[in-house]
């Protein structure tokens, strides 16, 4: 969380970088699943087939900063409108929302991107436009202040942000619930990062039932990640969960299987048992990449270094240190540990994994928002 000195240095950087009219900028963390979403119902509109359940780290931050150029601002009065896919409460005009997304444009780390990238960002910005009536292009940059290179840099972070500043810019004053249904729509692990520590998607069977949720808990939790490689993934996350679905024969029993994860995981949050929680999360991962493994051509993201850090986790389980693995799209290996114990085990894998790099995260804070006056929430 801020302290009072950094939060109002930032609202100080802010103000002094003249944000406000059509431009605003907003910071996200990323967030790492405990238990995963994995393949959807709904690929428009991101729907997923499961709910899931997440922990927001600090120090996996993107920010991102949005101006819509040129006046093509509507009418309406902010606090009258509303995000897309909810029932408009006011019959204030609509432009076609594409008239712009040809124009945006769009850096990353400095970098200007085209093509798919920029696309997946123009959806997003042209749900903006739409419900806050404009038809201006945008220009978006954004910088992720990940440690150690690009291969942690998840998607998460980068749409929550995107879907703050790009909302906030548009003069839309929408609720934390229709930021994450927007930031949902750039990417679905998007929607838990609106929020801080311990988060739960609720699949939903629509655009207004999908979103995420804070989960109360007073459990003392971390994350130790093991970069393994920090190259780009082979098959991309959205293009392995349509494989999966489409081949794999132990894709609907992964499924079955991950609604009682969930309650599992939430019991033992409601308890405070972490080992209850790790087994399951250890679990539920590993049963992903079964069903991953097994479709048709088979989607591997392990390395030989892969097996290692998993073996790793498990030996110093066996020694009594609290340590369970999880894995995304690639192949990272993530540790759920208790935050007290959280360095030693960092210094443990350090030595037993001397190739990789070893990095302790703890629980970080929700979609922080800027404009002219400041943090916003
Ligand atoms: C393995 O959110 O990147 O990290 O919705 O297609 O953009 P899209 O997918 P994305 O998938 C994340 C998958 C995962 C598990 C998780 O974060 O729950």
């Amino acid at each position: 969380m801020d302290s009072r000195t950094s939060r109002q240095d930032e609202v100080g950087k802010h103000e002094e970088s003249g944000l406000g009219r059509g431009r605003a900028s907003a910071l996200a963390n990323a967030n790492i699943a405990l238990i995963k979403y994995w393949g959807k119902a709904d690929e428009a509109l991101i729907i997923p087939r499961t709910s899931s359940l997440s922990l927001t780290l600090d120090g996996l931050s993107t920010e991102t900063t949005v101006e819509f150029v040129g006046n093509g601002r509507g009418a309406m009065p902010p606090a009258q409108r509303d995000l897309p896919g909810v029932p408009d409460r006011t019959s204030g005009p609509r432009v076609a929302a594409s008239a712009s997304s040809g124009r945006d444009s769009l850096t990353i780390d400095g970098v200007q991107q085209s093509g798919k990238v920029l696309d997946r960002v123009s959806k997003v910005l042209d749900l903006v436009r739409a419900q806050a009536g404009i038809n201006a292009p945008a220009h978006v940059s954004s910088t992720n202040t990940v440690p150690y290179g690009a291969g942690l840099a998840s998607s998460s972070s980068a749409f929550a942000a995107l879907a703050g500043a790009a909302a906030q810019a548009a003069g839309l004053r929408p609720s934390r619930r229709e930021l994450s249904r927007l930031a949902r729509r750039g990417s679905g692990s998007a929607c838990r990062s609106v929020y801080g520590g311990l988060v739960k998607w609720n699949a939903g069977h629509d655009d207004a039932s999908s979103y995420a949720e804070p989960v109360d808990n007073s459990m003392d939790l971390a994350i130790v990640v093991i970069l393994i490689s920090n190259r780009e993934k082979h098959v991309s996350s959205r293009d392995a969960m349509v494989r999966t679905i489409a081949t794999s024969p132990l894709y609907e029993s992964w499924v079955q299987q991950s609604g009682k994860d969930l309650d599992e995981a939430l019991a033992a949050i409601s308890t405070g048992d972490l080992e209850r929680l790790g087994a399951v999360v250890e679990a539920n991962a590993m049963g992903m990449h079964a069903a991953m493994i097994a479709s048709r051509p088979p989607t591997l993201y392990w390395l030989p270094e892969t097996i290692r850090a998993l073996g790793a986790v498990e030996e110093l389980r066996g020694q009594g240190l609290p340590a369970w693995s999880t894995m995304d799209a690639g192949p990272n290996v993530k540790v759920l540990t208790s935050g007290r114990d959280a360095e030693r085990l960092a210094d443990e894998l350090r030595s037993m994994l001397p190739a990789c790099r070893v990095q302790v995260h703890r629980p970080g804070a929700g979609l922080r928002v800027f404009d002219e006056s400041g943090v916003r929430e």
